[in-house]
């Protein structure tokens, strides 16, 4: 697939010319060179989420979730899954111990060729409301090559200027640090509008629980555990069976914004159980059935389809380009 970006906001993929919301001044080649600069060039990794591990399993949705969605995902079958478990940032050796957003992405096998693609993380809010400020956080996070400082001026200026960027990482800072990807909550944090059978429309973001009671471990007791014990984890988990988590759609409510994903909806909100996924086995690093595909969270089956956010519409372009840079050996 070829992505070509031409004027602001239109991006031709093959002959089709699609408009997104927003992203007039999202350059999808900047914020992956921005990735780049901040974490470095791994040939051959994804430049965002660059450590991880691919696992296989199913999903089966509920009643609930059918009564919401028309999505063959709902229909009571097990679908299989491909999912990739990831650790935040741009870095494949990044230690397990580091307080970054953990990943769950996931590409749902359906009747009839469809897809239900996702990537999700470990919290639930993402770190830019507007895909044009991906690019500049990382940038005035990255050390000058001459001198090895942060602008410290240029970083007080943009927090100041966009104090929502701020946010996500005070969630995190209030978060044990897990000792296992099958104990995380996994959010998609970009709303979603689903369409029933009566066509009716319901705004959602979804959710992924763990089943499994894993509480983290001791911080005193993190630094034994080494750099890597996320992929023996669920590897030595997975020997003993399965790992499951409840998937929950929470419903949006008028008082929730459908396009700002630095902001929480309530816990009050109504939440629907539409649906379990089970992971059976993993495949540590690299070299796995994840490795020469990218999760696109615009891959959506009929019944599911994306919101306005522009967050959401920014994704594939440049998850594209770190695609074709990964691919391709640089
Ligand atoms: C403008 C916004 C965003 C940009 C520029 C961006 C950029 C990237 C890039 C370049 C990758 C690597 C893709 C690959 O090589 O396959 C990636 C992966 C990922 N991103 Fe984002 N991202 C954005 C928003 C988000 C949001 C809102 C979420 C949270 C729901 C998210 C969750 C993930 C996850 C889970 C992965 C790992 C996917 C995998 O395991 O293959 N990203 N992102």
């Amino acid at each position: 697939m070829t992505l070509t970006r031409t004027l602001p906001g239109l991006l031709l993929i093959g002959s089709l010319a699609v408009i997104y919301p927003g992203t007039a001044a999202a350059n999808p080649t900047q914020q992956v060179d921005a990735l780049e600069a901040l974490f470095g060039t791994h040939p051959g990794f994804r430049r965002g989420q660059a450590k991880g591990l691919c696992a296989t399993g199913y999903f089966t949705g509920t009643e609930d979730g059918k009564a919401l969605s028309t999505a063959t995902a709902f229909n009571g079958d097990s679908h299989p899954v491909l999912a990739r478990f990831s650790v935040g940032g741009g870095n494949p050796a990044a230690t397990d111990q580091s307080r970054s957003a953990r990943g769950l992405a996931l590409k749902m096998t359906l009747p009839d060729r469809e897809q239900w693609q996702m990537g999700n993380i470990s919290a639930p809010l993402y770190f830019i409301a507007k895909p044009e400020h991906f690019a500049p956080f990382l940038e005035v996070r990255t050390p000058d090559p001459d001198t090895g400082e942060v602008d410290q001026e240029a970083l007080a200026a943009f927090n100041e200027a966009h104090p929502e960027t701020l946010r996500q990482a005070q969630w995190l800072g209030a978060q044990p640090i897990g000792g296992s990807y099958a104990g995380y909550t996994y959010w998609g944090v970009n709303a979603f509008r689903l369409t029933d059978a009566d066509g009716t429309e319901q705004y959602v973001r979804w959710s992924f629980t763990p089943q499994q009671d894993i509480s983290a471990p001791d911080e005193s007791a993190l630094g034994e555990l080494g750099d890597d014990f996320l992929a023996e984890d669920l590897a030595e988990r997975l020997q003993d069976g399965p790992v499951h988590f409840d998937f929950h759609l929470q419903l949006a409510t008028d008082d929730n914004s459908l396009v700002d994903p630095t902001t929480i909806w309530p816990d009050s909100n109504p939440s629907v159980l539409a649906g379990k996924l089970t992971i059976e086995a993993s495949s540590t690093g690299k070299g796995g059935n994840c490795d020469r595909m990218m999760f696109n969270p615009l891959a959506l089956p009929e019944g599911v389809a994306a919101s306005d956010d522009p967050v959401l519409h920014a994704r594939p372009a440049a998850y594209g380009v770190s695609f074709g840079r990964r691919v391709s050996g640089e």
